[in-house]
Parts: C-alpha cells; sequence; structure tokens
C-alpha cells in the first residue's frame, strides 16, 4: 500500500499516545508466568503485541478481552506451566527474544519459533549464547536465525556480561534466571530499557540492581494483579517529531511514558532546539512503577547534535528521526555507536540512508551510525518502508515537513506497532 504525504499546515491538538509496545509484550509474557490472573490496561492492539497474545494463548494462558480498548484479563499457567507450541512471531523481535527466556527452563515441552521474512534475517544467537550457558537446549538454523527450537532443559545461574546494551538480551537472561538454579546476573556496558526489572520487582522477584549489575534468584511464584500499559514514546515521537518540524505546531501528548530509558529522544529534541515540556523521570532513577507524563511540544529552530555512544539505547528506536530532524537543523548531526540499528527490522542505517538521500538529504552512513549536514530543509520523493514500520512513519513524517511531498511505499508496515497511526496525524493535522 503506497500513500502520499503532502507538505502541511501546523499540527495542533491533543493526542493520546498508543500502548508501550515493549510494556505490551511483557505484559502479556509476565502475565502468563503469574499463577494468579492479571488485569492488563493499555495494552497496545497492533501485529506485533497481538503475535504475543497468540504466543501465550498457544502456551497454554486464557487471555480475554475486556470491555475498554486495551483491556485484558491473561490467565496463565504460570512460571512452570508452559505448554509446548510452535510460536509464529509475526515480526516480533522482542517476542523472539523474550519468550525463550520463558520456556527455556520449562519441566518439559518444545517449542518452535518462526516469523516473517525479516524475522529470518535478524539474530537469535545473542539470546541463544548466554542460555546455552545456562544450560538451554536451543537448536536453531545455521546456529544463529529463526526458525529455531528451544527443548525444555534445566538451568543454572549464570554472571553474563552484555557484548551489546540490550534490552531484550538482558530481559531474557533474567527471565530465564527466574528458573535456574542458583544466582543469575546480568551486567550492562550502558542502561538500556528497564521495564523487566520493574515489573520483576513489583512481581516480588528477589531482584537487585547495582550500578550496571542486576542480579536476581530462582523463584517460585510471581504475583501482579494489574499491569498498566502507558502510551509508547516511540510511537509519540513520530507526531514529536512532526509538530517539531513544521512551523506553527503546537501539540499535547497525553498518556506518555516518562521512563527515563525511553525517553533519550525528547533530550535529543529538546538539545536540538524543539520545544518539548513535560515531567520526566530524571536519568538514573531505580523504580517498580511506570511513570506516565503530559507532553507539550512545539515548533523551533533546530541546531545539529552529536549522539554519544551511551545515549543509544535511550533513544535506539528513534534514531532514525533523529536523521531527519538533522536535514532540517543548522550544521551537522551525528549519531554513533549505534551499530544495533543494523540488526532491527531493517537495516536501519542503510535504510535511513538511502530513504532520506533519495528524498534530498545530505546523509552519509558511517560504520556505526550517521553524520546528517542540514541544508534546513526537504525536497520529498519516494520511500520504501522495506517493510520496516518505523520507516513508513518516517517518511509520512519527511512528507509533511517537506517542499515537495513524499510517497510511501509501503505505508502499511505502520501496522506492525501503530495501526492507528494515520488517523492520529489526521486528527492533528485537523483533516
Ligand atoms: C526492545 C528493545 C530494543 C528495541 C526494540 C524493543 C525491548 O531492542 O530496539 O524495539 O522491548 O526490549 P534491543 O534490546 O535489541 O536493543
Amino acid at each position: 500500500m503506497n500513500r502520499r504525504f503532502d507538505p502541511s499546515g501546523p499540527l495542533r491538538g491533543t493526542l493520546r499516545a498508543p500502548g508501550d509496545k515493549s510494556l505490551s509484550h511483557r505484559a502479556a509474557l509476565f502475565g502468563a508466568m503469574c499463577d494468579e490472573p492479571v488485569h492488563v490496561t493499555g495494552y497496545l492492539d497492533a501485529a506485533d503485541t497481538n503475535s504475543t497474545l497468540e504466543a501465550v494463548r498457544a502456551c497454554g494462558a486464557l487471555v480475554e478481552r475486556g470491555g475498554e480498548p486495551g483491556a485484558l484479563t491473561i490467565r496463565g499457567p504460570g512460571l512452570r506451566g508452559a505448554t509446548s507450541a510452535d510460536i509464529d512471531v509475526g515480526n516480533a523481535g522482542t517476542l523472539m527474544r523474550l519468550a525463550p527466556g520463558w520456556l527455556a527452563g520449562q519441566p518439559s515441552g518444545t517449542w518452535t519459533f518462526d516469523g516473517d521474512e525479516s524475522i529470518r534475517r535478524r539474530p537469535v544467537d545473542r539470546i541463544a549464547t548466554p542460555l546455552k550457558q545456562m544450560g538451554a537446549n536451543i537448536v536453531a538454523r545455521e546456529d544463529r536465525f529463526a526458525p529455531f527450537t528451544v527443548h525444555a532443559a534445566p538451568l543454572h545461574g549464570i554472571e553474563y556480561e552484555l557484548p551489546v546494551a540490550s534490552a531484550q538480551i538482558k530481559s531474557c537472561v533474567l527471565m530465564a534466571g527466574l528458573l535456574a538454579e542458583g544466582r543469575t546476573a546480568v551486567i550492562e556496558p550502558e542502561p538500556s530499557r528497564d521495564h523487566t526489572e520493574r515489573l520483576l520487582a513489583r512481581a516480588g522477584a528477589r531482584i537487585t540492581r547495582d550500578g550496571g549489575r542486576i542480579e536476581l534468584t530462582q523463584h517460585d511464584e510471581l504475583e501482579l494483579g494489574s499491569i498498566h500499559v502507558p502510551g509508547d514514546p516511540s510511537s509519540a515521537a513520530f507526531h514529536i517529531a512532526a509538530a517539531v518540524l513544521v512551523p506553527g505546531s503546537r501539540i499535547v501528548i497525553e498518556n506518555m511514558s516518562a521512563n527515563w530509558t525511553r525517553i533519550g529522544f525528547v533530550r535529543i529534541v529538546e538539545r536540538m532546539g524543539g520545544i518539548v515540556v513535560g515531567d520526566l523521570e530524571p536519568a538514573g532513577a531505580i523504580a517498580d512503577t511506570e511513570p506516565v507524563t503530559e507532553l507539550d511540544v512545539a515548533a523551533g529552530p533546530l541546531v545539529g547534535t552529536t549522539v554519544e555512544p551511551h545515549e543509544v539505547p535511550l533513544a535506539i528506536d528513534e534514531l532514525p528521526l533523529v536523521a531527519l530532524l538533522g536535514c532540517f537543523a543548522e550544521g551537522e548531526t551525528v549519531v554513533t555507536g549505534a551499530q544495533e540499528l543494523r540488526v532491527k527490522e531493517s537495516d536501519r542505517i542503510a535504510t535511513v540512508v538511502d530513504g532520506l538521500s533519495a528524498l534530498g538529504a545530505q546523509i552519509e552512513a558511517t560504520d556505526d551510525g550517521f553524520v546528517v549536514t542540514g541544508t534546513g530543509g526537504l525536497r520529498g520523493g519516494t520511500i520504501a518502508s522495506h517493510g520496516d514500520h518505523r520507516l513508513a512513519m518516517l517518511g509520512a513524517v519527511a512528507g509533511l515537513a517537506s517542499r515537495e511531498g513524499v510517497e510511501v511505499v509501503g505505508m502499511d508496515a505502520a501496522a506492525v506497532s501503530y495501526p492507528g497511526f494515520e488517523t492520529d496525524l489526521a486528527g492533528l493535522l485537523g483533516r
């Protein structure tokens, strides 16, 4: 499906950010890992997170949708009760990387994982390596890709130094640690999103954090009662970028997660001169709840910036938007230490650089990021999503701020994380 986004007038009004994708995946998985029913509100209704609901159903959970949109009750098979299943993860990397952490240490069972074309290109050795060190039995295509099979095996705790700051690997090892004999520790090189740690602390797990070291011990039963999923900063980021780029814009985003491990993009936008005001959690906070904020966003003249490696995990999914903002900023915008972008839903260094170049941007790829020379605007043209939801939505925002408009080839990819994206954008444009 192709869609055209023409240069627009200012964005105005209030938007309720859609449910957070990362936390929705975790709500489904952790909900299923509890013995007692867990009531979820704000669950994201999108292709990725629906794959996770299907996955937990396949593993023995009962999932009932409530009256309100985003309301669910999950009655799990519990921490050690997952039943054997064939799991189709679709496009969902988070499901593919987290669920094996729960399943590898089950008393018995076998689970196969497969997904779409993009998922088959994304590495799983990053989770298979630590899980195998814990005693897991995992057989993957070429030792590192889906399809792969997890056979239940007894696990023991390890101390694992993450080779990259990845919340998915961290979460997977911690989940496996719940079922592993003894103590499991994960050491992260830089902080990454911490939803798993917050949920585990609230569920009664014996989890401690000391700097970059997160440790837990084997556990009997998790208890959560209810989980509220706030709005997704990574989805709101598209509207934030549009409001910052289109002169005269002023929007309010309600219900957005203010978790400091998720708002790196807001910090970068502020630094570039965009006006973003909200009550955000201070960096370094250790909490077991998820803070929510309202954000007031307005356009402002932008200047280039350098995104340092330690900021990358806190804004990883929004870095394509930093490249777009860089096109409109004065001077150079540089992103470094972001080689992880190469193993996302697409190789986001290549697809962002090729995509924005085709729209007239001065942007060059580096091994671990990109360099954009701002020219104060963007011509427009055609951009392909390559089946990557974030690239499709980036194209739409680029179109609104461009001189000649942008045709997005493969706009349907947006439904992976944000099926209501075009409707929400139209609302802010008064259409
Ligand atoms: C996610 C972690 C990040 C992010 C992905 C969601 C998560 O991936 O890019 O969209 O929910 O844990 P990595 O942990 O691989 O960096």
